[in-house]
């Protein structure tokens, strides 16, 4: 088995990623629309699992998710849903949709 590369500071996501297959599994990522969300979700998606990218603006993760399908790198499917952090109602209905779709799927 291959030994892994050393990480520091200048290791990006895509880096990290490398190598690994995450077909089959499913990643959240809270803040996905913006900054350093964006480059997780990327790499992720890349490395192939489906991304469920969290926004409080359904509408930014939309342009962000076009955004990275469009340099062709994206294996796996991404996701949009709508969570404010702050807000335990919106926490709620999210874990429950979450929840009630993972267990559709299991059925
Ligand atoms: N340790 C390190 O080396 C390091 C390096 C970089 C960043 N960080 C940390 O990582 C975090 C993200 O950094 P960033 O540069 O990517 O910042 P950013 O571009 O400002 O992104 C922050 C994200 O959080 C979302 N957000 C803020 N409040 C929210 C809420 N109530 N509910 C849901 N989402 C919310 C924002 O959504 P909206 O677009 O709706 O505002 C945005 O998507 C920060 O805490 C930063 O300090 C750490």
């Amino acid at each position: 088995m291959a030994r892994p590369k050393a990480r520091n500071s200048h290791t990006t996501a895509l880096e990290v990623v490398e190598g690994v297959d995450s077909f089959g599994k499913t990643a959240i990522v809270t803040g996905g629309n913006s900054g350093i969300g964006v480059e997780t979700v990327r790499a992720l998606a890349v490395a192939g699992a489906r991304v469920i990218v969290t926004s409080r603006s359904v509408e930014a993760g939309q342009k962000v998710t076009e955004q990275l399908h469009a340099d062709g790198s994206i294996k796996g499917a991404i996701v949009v849903k709508q969570l404010d952090l702050a807000d335990l109602q919106s926490i709620r209905n999210f874990t429950r949709a979450t929840w009630q779709r993972r267990r559709a799927q299991n059925c």
